[in-house]
């Protein structure tokens, strides 16, 4: 029994001991890029992260779209971001990623307001929640980090390839996670919520968010649109703060403590969205404001079709929607 007391002590120690050393040699994104005339959709801009993403980007001039599923907390963000960007061009959709009705009506008003799309960053996402079947029969942490993002990604290409060029392309990132490690794709089991904890499916959605960006990277025939994934680091947002009062206020805490805050979080996103040798790269997997590697299974061709395949299904994209995206 000592000896499990010991290391479970050693292994916190270890924890925060990586954080400490991430946070204190965190890059910063030294782009200089300027964004007007441009426009950008960040989902999940309203806290963490993504507020600090769309905040820079308003600051380059962009037009930038924030999305939440609560209307008062993004309408009262737009609002804060503007005052302090100066920036008019800040504008708030309503966004549910847990379902696909509200992702439908989401790019519907975008394909209806906005004559051009540049980047687009997937930073929306739950952490290890009490899991639930959604009304579209996908577990509610799978389809917010996963198959939501999959659906929207597909669906706005058109859009991202109109003004593309191969020298200018558009940008697609995707938020992923070291947790990806963790993960695993078991075809039979990818909504089992009865199967899997919560962490495990967070986990899982973070490897397919990988397996994802190899494959519409392979799917893209053109070069004119990139897509990456990234691991902004171990940073404190409220994103375990639902894993219950006591196990998420703690792991809050220490992450508050230990980690990176959302503005250093952010920079390896902004990276990927803006820096010039980072747009000439898809399918990669970016960390510390550097290319890196994700797990050998992120880009294994067969897992990555056949997720690709199920996907497709589950969204319900049908054949000719999917050529329309694609090729058109
Ligand atoms: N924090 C970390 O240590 C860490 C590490 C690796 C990866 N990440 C990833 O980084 C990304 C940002 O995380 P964060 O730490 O900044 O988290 P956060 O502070 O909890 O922010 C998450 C954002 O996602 C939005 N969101 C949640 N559910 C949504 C839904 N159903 N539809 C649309 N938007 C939804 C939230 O909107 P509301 O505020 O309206 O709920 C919020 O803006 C996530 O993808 C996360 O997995 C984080
Ligand atoms: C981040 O990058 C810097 C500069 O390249 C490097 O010195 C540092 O060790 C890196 N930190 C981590 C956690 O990889
Ligand atoms: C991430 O990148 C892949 C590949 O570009 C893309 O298909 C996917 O929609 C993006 N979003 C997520 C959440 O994976």
């Amino acid at each position: 029994m000592a000896i499990l007391f010991y290391i479970v002590i050693l292994i916190i120690i270890f924890v925060l001991a990586l954080g400490l050393y991430q946070k204190s040699t965190n890059r910063i994104c030294r782009s200089r890029k300027r964004l007007e005339e441009k426009t950008v959709i960040v989902t999940g801009g309203t806290t963490g992260m993504g507020l600090q993403i769309a905040t820079d980007l308003a600051e380059r001039g962009a037009r930038v779209i924030i999305a939440c599923p609560y209307e008062d907390e993004g309408e009262a963000v737009k609002k804060e971001i503007i005052k302090q960007t100066g920036n008019e061009e800040v504008v708030f959709k309503l966004l549910d990623l847990s379902s696909i009705a509200s992702i439908r009506n989401f790019v519907k008003e975008i394909y209806d307001e906005e004559d051009r799309l540049d980047i687009l960053i997937n930073n929306a996402g739950v952490g290890a929640v009490t899991d639930f079947i959604t009304k579209d029969g996908m577990s509610f942490i799978m389809q917010v980090n996963y198959f939501g993002q999959f659906l929207l990604t597909i669906l706005l290409l058109p859009l991202l390839k109109k003004y593309a060029t191969n020298s200018e392309p558009a940008r697609i990132v995707n938020t992923s996670s070291s947790f990806h490690w963790f993960g695993s794709v078991d075809f039979d089991r990818l909504n089992d919520i009865k199967y899997w904890y919560p962490l495990f499916l967070y986990a899982n959605s973070k490897l397919c968010l990988v397996l994802f960006a190899h494959e519409l990277t392979k799917r893209l025939k053109e070069p004119n649109i990139v897509v990456n994934c990234l691991d902004p680091g171990a940073v404190g947002t409220g994103i375990f703060g639902c894993m219950g009062k006591f196990l998420g206020g703690f792991i809050t805490l220490m992450l508050w403590f230990f980690s990176k805050t959302p503005w250093e979080g952010a920079q390896t996103a902004l990276h990927v969205a803006l820096d010039k040798h980072a747009g000439v790269v898809s399918g990669q997997f970016f960390r510390n404001c550097s290319l890196s590697s994700a797990r050998k299974i992120g880009s294994d061709d067969k897992t990555a079709k056949r997720l690709w395949d199920e996907s497709v299904m589950l969204v319900g994209l049908s054949d000719v929607e999917l050529q329309q995206c694609l090729f058109d």
